[in-house]
């Protein structure tokens, strides 16, 4: 089944699935994953400086002997490297990691208070120069967007942010999509955390799919792109089985009960 794509606000066309990396930090477990996952149809992968897998990640992509053109590698400049010193050099860092000379999409990992600012202009720096064809933010609020857009040369193309049907945030991707940023969703499923709701098991044997499946669905659903983490072979190959069906009017209205504002991760709501 082909993997859909979502054109973003620079022209660049990113996949409307990806494999999240964080916590695989083991080599081996590593390697395995990005294996399974390209043999099961994933292109897009998405790693963090923070991760520590990048090295792995660079090498299995090699090893696979896909072409470049055909892959989508995201990374994103940990927040000890937002100086304005260090984030053209900790991004060279990262490129030598993964093994190539430009990313698809990179990311400012948080909202650093202040220095995330003067960390923005290096970033469009970075575009300029071509090694990463797009840029982007994470974990922004509309506040953390506001002001960005505010002063940035570039917009940013992308907003990757924790979402799924518990943290539904529908006021930050209604303003998303007016400002034509695509918000990613990372821990699509919650961490797991709900996997036996009721509503979701409901909506599941009707479409004859695993609620695992309905929660990254419902991403897809709301325009934006799941980042499922998983090591297990059987549950990449079923994350990624997503585009063969459709969630109804009626199932989004079900499915639109549950968010109670759960949060798996990060809450950057306080950062000024
Ligand atoms: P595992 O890696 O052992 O397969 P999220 O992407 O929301 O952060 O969730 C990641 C967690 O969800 C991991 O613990 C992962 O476990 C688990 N997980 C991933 N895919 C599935 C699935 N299809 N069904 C059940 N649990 C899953």
């Amino acid at each position: 089944m082909a993997i859909p794509g979502i054109k973003l606000n620079d022209n660049v066309s990113i996949p409307q699935i990806g494999l999240g990396t964080w916590q695989i930090k083991d080599e081996s477990k590593c390697l395995e994953t990005i294996k399974i996952g390209l043999e099961d149809g994933y292109r897009h992968f998405d790693t963090a400086q923070i991760y520590g897998n990048e090295q792995f990640i660079g090498r299995a992509l090699k090893d696979s002997g896909i072409s470049r053109g055909d892959l989508f590698i995201t990374t994103k400049i940990w927040t000890l490297n937002f100086l304005s010193s260090r984030v053209i050099p900790s991004f060279d860092a990262s490129l030598t990691k993964l093994q190539t000379d430009y990313v698809d999409l990179l990311l400012l990992h948080f909202p650093v208070p202040k220095l995330r600012h003067s960390a923005w202009k290096k970033m469009e720096e970075i575009q300029d120069s071509g090694r990463a064809k797009s840029i982007g933010v994470s974990n922004y609020t509309i506040k953390h967007l506001q002001r960005l857009l505010r002063d940035c040369r570039i917009k940013p193309s992308v907003n990757q942010v924790e979402l799924h049907v518990f943290l539904q945030q529908p006021e930050l991707l209604e303003y998303c999509k007016a400002e034509g940023i695509i918000v990613e969703a990372y821990s699509p499923l919650a961490h797991s955390y709900g996997l036996d709701n009721p509503i979701l098991a409901k909506i599941a044997k009707k479409h004859s799919k695993s609620t695992a499946q309905i929660m990254l669905r419902w991403c897809v659903e709301v325009d934006t792109v799941p980042l499922p983490k998983s090591t297990t072979p059987e549950r990449i190959a079923e994350n990624i089985d997503i585009f063969d069906f459709k969630l109804d009017k009626e199932d989004m209205v079900e499915l639109r009960g549950l968010d109670s504002n759960h949060r798996t991760c990060w809450d950057p709501t306080r950062i000024p």
